[in-house]
């Protein structure tokens, strides 16, 4: 019998710093492990100014020194997305409420989570917006990614990452 797929959104505001990263580490995470046929990955974010925009040029390059290629183009989230995917996993208490504002019922606010619901060794209780900060802030919001998504694969793949 064929599985069904994990469908999972990841948001942040502009849709071009940390929720594109969160798309192209966690895809990273489930094509190295053969489980990419058992996912659904997108991103997307509360506000539309960005729409149709490649990642920000400095998360781009510091995802490449990562091994990690962002190519995502900026969309608003909108309702239907609560309709299709599983999981809406948010970046930070405003992306919360702003998420959850869009959701078009009480089931829809359900699939809510932070990501930092999925931490295991920091703890941060968001991924802090790089926008105006120096490089040290992409590579915190990477350092953070990639522990949280670690943590999101587990939970929902708990059996085939053993090991
Ligand atoms: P993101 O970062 O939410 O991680 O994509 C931001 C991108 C754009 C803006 C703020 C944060 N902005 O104000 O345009």
């Amino acid at each position: 019998m064929k599985e069904k797929k994990h469908k999972v959104l990841f948001v942040c505001l502009g849709n071009i710093c940390r929720s594109p990263a969160a798309e192209g580490i966690f895809r990273h995470k489930v094509e190295s492990r053969g489980l990419a046929d058992r996912f659904e990955i997108d991103s997307a974010g509360t506000y539309g100014g960005h729409a149709g925009e490649l990642p920000d040029a400095r998360m781009r390059a510091a995802a490449s020194h990562r091994g990690y290629t962002l190519t995502h183009r900026s969309r608003k989230l909108t309702d239907d997305d609560f309709l299709h995917f599983d999981m809406v996993v948010v970046m930070d208490d405003s992306n919360y409420e702003r998420s959850s504002r869009i959701a078009p019922d009480r089931e829809s606010q359900n699939k809510l989570y932070r990501m930092t619901d999925f931490r295991r060794k920091y703890v941060w209780d968001h991924i802090p917006d790089p926008y105006y900060e120096g490089a040290e802030g992409f590579e915190l919001v990477l350092d953070l990614l990639e522990d949280c998504l670690e943590g999101l694969l587990e939970h929902l793949c708990p059996t085939e990452i053993q090991g």
